[in-house]
């Protein structure tokens, strides 16, 4: 029985199967997913000399569906708290498209780029719906350094509307960051 061709043939594939099999299937362990929770403000200035967003593109014809259709483009500040001298630790690099015939709601796209603290030199990139008299909710849909392959969400609202001509606007930010 031993010496039989079958059984020889069994231990044969059995020894294939245990030396191979391992080779051919890279398995990893998936790392640990992380949950970095940031609290921040968001400073906005739109006019005047020092504006951190500009209007791109003003929407042809009748305004009258809320700008429906402007664009604008601005690098805000993100700081520590709501005061305007409060720290800076970063940038949000952003792109608003007004695209609501109802009333105003943003299509909005930006990268919140970290420049000092803990996160320096880290991003994440945001993408979702303002509604600036609402709570909003937006997706975190990637990141980098610290936050690369980042998904999750945050929860802003405004806290502060200042001035007519030249308009301030501090939004207080939630960010959960889920990472690795
Ligand atoms: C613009 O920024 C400069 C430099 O920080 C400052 O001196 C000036 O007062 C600012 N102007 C306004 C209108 O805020
Ligand atoms: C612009 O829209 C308003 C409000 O709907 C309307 O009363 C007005 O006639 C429109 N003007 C033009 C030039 O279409």
């Amino acid at each position: 029985m031993a010496s039989s061709p079958y059984f020889v043939l069994l231990v044969l594939h059995l020894f294939l199967f245990a030396t191979v099999a391992p080779a051919s299937g890279h398995v990893y362990a998936a790392p640990k997913e992380k949950m970095t929770h940031l609290h921040f403000y968001f400073h906005e200035i739109y006019g005047g000399p020092n504006t951190t967003t500009i209007t791109v593109v003003n929407p042809p014809g009748n305004n009258s569906f809320n700008n429906f259709g402007s664009i604008g483009v601005g690098d805000n500040m993100l700081r520590e708290g709501p005061d305007p001298s409060s720290r800076l630790i970063g940038r949000a690099q952003e792109l608003a498209v007004q695209a609501s015939l109802e009333s105003p709601a943003y299509l909005s796209a930006f990268n919140f780029v970290f420049t000092a603290g803990e996160h320096d030199g880290s991003s994440i990139s945001i993408f979702g719906r303002a509604v600036l008299t609402e709570t909003m909710e937006r997706g975190i849909i990637g990141g980098t350094g610290k936050f690369r392959m980042a998904r999750g969400y945050t929860i802003s609202r405004l806290i502060k509307r200042t001035g007519t001509t030249l308009i301030e606007l501090v939004v207080e930010y939630d960010a959960y960051i889920f990472h690795y």
